[in-house]
């Protein structure tokens, strides 16, 4: 199996062939010869790493009618991505070796992108007890990254032991940052629009508190922790604080964070609730540029497919979550690219390098080069066109950028030198 892809430019730069031979990426140069290979003309076109998500749900086990493993992973393809971290929140919770090995399976016979389950960090979800978190890292699935992801572990005991178990396991535990005390019947963003709206607030100190202890712990201990979706100004700040001081912490911001703010809420339109909330456009501001200085690390979607009747309901009763795989990339190509904050190159370092080194991927997020595994996406960046929730791979619809017109277009996604994407269109 040999694919020759004409005249791309890795990372934005010079245009040059690249000949992927048996899922490695076997020569890079000009006029290389085609010798019976499939020619892709890429003229044009950005050669980039393929992406790694941190952060998807593809609610398979439980939820099915929302999304499953094949689904998400047909979006996660034509959003470019070659490997997804699938979370733990499904029904069965991901907390046993074998639902995490159910899921793994599933990921392969999908064979779209590399689905990596996320293993709970405590049983159920519940915050009481560990989960088995050594039997999961030692499963098929090989589980490295732990999260109760839509829970806190609020518990600051139960997170330390956390701390000192992945720690042996070579893992890291990504906290979604929100101390429940304070947030109880939180509905977005606490501040002058919350009230004026009438909504119940979600106070910017109930993810900052969070982070400010774990930052401390993960130091005490010296283990390694991942913060999900940071959200606010004030999180950004800690998180610089515990990087000079060496602390090994890692974060995360979703594409919508770094476009959307609370105003979305004057809507009323349930699309616009999610969890954190949608924050001020000075917390926005914050994230674009400790996501440009590599405080924040990566970007992770947080991809979160609801049901339609679980979500197209008044605000306060609508689940939190949109979705994102399949405009990641045009978001930060708006965000980050387009105003000079990032090259594409830090493209690459945010979305398929960093992202890869958390969780422990050794064959994602390699450099474009000789010898590396031929997982990579081809991008028409000037490409514009209007998001029409209808048109998408995902089997939800919570989709809040319909009717946006954003940038760039993932023309072609490989895994292993296998076309996923081609002509944007999926390939299974
Ligand atoms: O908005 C969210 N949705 N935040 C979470 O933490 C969980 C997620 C979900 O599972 O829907
Ligand atoms: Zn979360």
């Amino acid at each position: 199996m040999s694919t020759l892809i004409t005249g791309a430019r890795p990372y934005g730069e010079d245009a040059v062939d690249l000949l992927l031979v048996d899922g490695v990426i076997t020569a890079i140069g000009t006029d290389l010869s085609a010798d019976g290979a499939q020619v892709v003309d890429a003229a044009g076109l950005v050669a980039l790493p393929g992406l790694v998500d941190l952060h998807t749900h593809l609610r398979e086990p439980g939820r099915e009618d929302a999304e499953t493993v094949e689904t998400g992973s047909r979006a996660a393809a034509l959003g470019g991505f070659t490997a997804v971290h699938a979370m733990a929140n499904t029904d069965p919770v991901a907390d046993t070796a074998g639902v995490v090995e159910q899921v793994w399976r599933l990921g392969q016979e999908a064979g779209l992108v590399d689905v990596v389950p996320v293993g709970a960090v405590t049983v159920g979800l519940r915050g009481e007890r560990l989960a088995e978190l050594g039997a999961m890292a030692d499963s098929a699935a090989r589980v490295r990254v732990f999260s109760d992801d839509g829970h806190c572990v609020a518990d600051p005991a139960l997170m330390r032991r956390a701390l000192e178990y992945v720690k042996a396991l070579d893992g890291v535990v990504a906290q979604h940052a929100e101390e429940p005390r304070l947030t109880v019947g939180a509905q977005m963003n606490e501040g002058d629009r919350s009230a004026r709206l009438g909504l119940a607030g979600w106070p910017a100190a109930a993810e900052e508190a969070v982070i400010a202890r774990d930052v401390l712990l993960a130091g005490h201990v010296g283990a390694r922790l991942h913060v999900c979706h940071v959200s606010t100004a004030g999180s950004v700040e800690i998180l610089r604080w515990a990087k000079s001081r060496g602390v090994q912490v890692t974060a995360e911001v979703t594409p919508h964070h770094l476009l959307l703010t609370d105003e979305c809420a004057e809507t009323y339109d349930p699309v616009f609730k999610v969890n954190p909330p949608l924050r001020t456009d000075a917390d926005v501001q914050a994230l674009r540029a400790g996501l440009a200085d590599g405080t924040i690390d990566a970007v992770a979607t947080d991809h979160a497919p609801h049901a339609v009747e679980d979500k197209e309901s008044e605000w306060a009763s609508a689940r939190p979550g949109m979705l994102g795989l399949e405009q990641a990339l045009s978001i930060v190509v708006q965000t980050m690219v387009e105003p000079g904050l990032l090259d594409w190159r830090g493209v690459a370092d945010r979305m398929s390098v960093r992202p890869a080194a958390i969780g422990r991927l050794e064959t994602h997020g390699r450099p474009l080069a000789v010898g590396e595994p031929a997982n990579l996406l081809l991008l028409d960046p000037t490409h514009r066109a209007t998001v029409d929730p209808a048109a998408l791979a995902s089997r939800s619809r919570n989709s809040p950028y319909a009717g946006r017109e954003l940038p760039g277009r993932v023309v072609a996604t490989f895994l292993r030198g296998v076309a996923t994407v081609m002509d944007g269109k999926a390939q299974k």
